[in-house]
């Protein structure tokens, strides 16, 4: 997938941001371009069952959108387990990463990577697209599923991008909504 690299820049919009279970040698905020994150996956098998299926992010194309989150810096071998948790038929896209660098350090300016992103498009079986907020967060606010409460994923996320500093008005509108139901 990546010929002539050893390292991989892996770029996490989602449960990536706050759960990274993988072995990276190094991790970096970094955001790209022309995606957004959006609540429009379904998930029946991590944040919900197939009665009740959560809602998780995923990436859509949208002209002049920004997408913060965290980049890790993996071996390709890393990989392979993340595809088979992923199995949900997600795709994998090159994209090019731009870096925030460190809290602590100052990044160098406009360091710009090659990245790996998995997102779940229209033709993904699970997937469910856009609906009214108030449906969304409704939905979130129901769904249990074996890796935890659908909630629960939406607020770490939320609190995983507060910690960072990146507004998102489609994450926070949604946690607002949430934590009012
Ligand atoms: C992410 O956090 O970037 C992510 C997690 C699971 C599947 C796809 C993307």
């Amino acid at each position: 997938f990546f010929n002539g690299h050893a390292d991989i820049w892996l770029f996490g919009y989602g449960s990536l941001i706050w759960k990274a279970d993988f072995a990276y040698l190094e991790r970096q905020p970094a955001y790209i371009t022309g995606w957004a994150r959006r609540f429009w996956q379904g998930s029946h098998d991590h944040r919900g069952t197939p009665d009740s299926p959560g809602r998780v992010a995923t990436l859509i194309r949208a002209q002049g959108a920004v997408c913060h989150g965290m980049a890790y810096r993996i071996t390709p071998d890393v990989l392979a387990p993340l595809d088979v948790r992923e199995k949900n038929g997600y795709l994998r896209e090159k994209v090019p990463l731009t870096f925030l660098g460190q809290p602590d350090k100052a990044p160098p300016p406009q360091a710009t990577a090659e990245g790996l992103i998995y997102l779940a498009t229209d033709d993904n079986p699970a997937f469910l697209g856009d609906a009214p907020l108030t449906d969304i967060a409704q939905q979130i606010a129901q769904a249990h599923g074996p890796s935890g409460s659908n909630k629960a994923y939406l607020l770490n996320l939320a609190q995983a991008l507060r910690e960072l500093g990146i507004d998102d008005a489609h994450v926070y509108s949604l946690e607002e909504q949430v934590r009012r139901l």
